[in-house]
């Protein structure tokens, strides 16, 4: 497994106040990694010792296969970073700050050129540059921080709050930006609070929680490791009476409860068992209209990562 970022131990104090705690971090390359937490869950401080702004104070970080410690400028250079509700200064214009970046990074006037306007149009910024930034609104100013990281052709994207500010337009808009950026095969690791945002973006995401890491694996598996019964909510053509007593019978069936024609199937297994349930509702006499599992939400995922981390301390 080819890592993008892997940290062992990671720990970043504030005096007294331990920010990031011992963690465990591993990214694959071509990935987009989430890093859900809650505010103040440490995602910034984790996000700005990856990119070398802020030094450890224990553990190992590697980032592209480097050691990461303070600031490495070499390590920087297949590294784009976008900072947490990025502000730039107001008095340029759009392509001046990416030129100005562009030259910081050594590349050379026809790099710049070809570079700049591809990117312009990418983040739907075409038409805008020559703007001074201060007239820029949030969302744009954000699309002109996403740029400003795709600026050095980055093997890897560290985005702080991509969608922090924006509107629901604005934020739909980053979420595909996102997926396209990871479709020229980059890994992209960004940090959010939102569940959902993480939910349709992200193929794998690591949850923290105080500086803690509570679960980190694809977005399937956080879902499948969840304990606790998948609940399958069955509707019937008219309510009958021995269908809950039957299925309640069955060995992967924990609980049955009945709301006249709506039956609520605990079940004990994660596999598909909808024909088996089908097949006892059927001999019992009843007629099926719907079945559907009740999904678990990663919000009750994380929730329940969080109760359980609480219960533990
Ligand atoms: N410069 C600082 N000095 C002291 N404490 C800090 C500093 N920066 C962050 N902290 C504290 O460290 C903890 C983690 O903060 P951090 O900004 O990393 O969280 P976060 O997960 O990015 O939160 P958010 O979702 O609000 O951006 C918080 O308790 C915060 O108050
Ligand atoms: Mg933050």
């Amino acid at each position: 497994m080819a890592l993008a970022i892997e940290t062992i131990g990671l720990t970043k104090r504030y005096g007294s106040l331990v920010a990031v705690n011992k963690l465990n971090l591993q990214v694959e390359k071509n990935t987009i990694h989430g890093f859900l937490g809650p505010n103040g869950a440490g995602k910034t401080t984790t996000i700005k010792v990856l990119v070398g702004l802020l030094r450890p104070d224990g553990g190992t970080v590697r980032v592209l296969g480097r050691e990461v410690y303070g600031d490495v400028p070499e390590s920087r250079l297949k590294v784009g970073y976008m900072p947490e509700l990025p502000r730039f200064p107001k008095h340029l214009k759009g392509w001046e700050l990416l030129d100005l970046y562009g030259r910081m990074y050594g590349m050379t006037e026809q790099q710049r050129r070809e570079q700049i306007p591809k990117l312009l149009e990418m983040v739907g910024l075409k038409g805008r540059e020559k703007d001074f930034i201060g007239k820029y609104s949030k969302g744009m100013q954000q699309r002109l921080g996403i740029a400003q990281a795709l600026l050095n052709d980055p093997e890897l994207v560290i985005l702080d709050e991509p969608s922090l500010g924006l509107d629901p337009v604005g934020m739909v808009e980053v979420r595909e930006l996102v997926k396209n950026i990871a479709k020229e095969g980059r890994t992209v690791f960004l940090s959010s609070h939102l569940l959902f945002e993480v939910e349709q973006v992200c193929t794998h995401i690591t949850i923290i929680h105080k500086g803690v890491a509570l679960a980190s694996d694809t977005l399937q598996n956080i879902y499948s490791r969840i304990s606790g019964a998948a609940t399958l909510v069955v509707e019937l053509a008219k309510p009958i009476d021995s269908v809950a007593d039957v299925l309640r019978k069955l060995p992967f069936v924990s609980g049955v409860e009945q709301g006249g024609r709506m039956l609520v199937i605990e079940l004990k297994t994660h596999d598909d068992v909808r024909p088996q349930i089908s097949q006892e509702i059927t001999r019992a006499g009843g007629v099926i209209v719907s079945m559907s599992f009740k999904g678990r939400t990663l919000e009750e995922v994380f929730m329940q990562l969080i109760t359980e981390f609480g219960g533990q301390k």
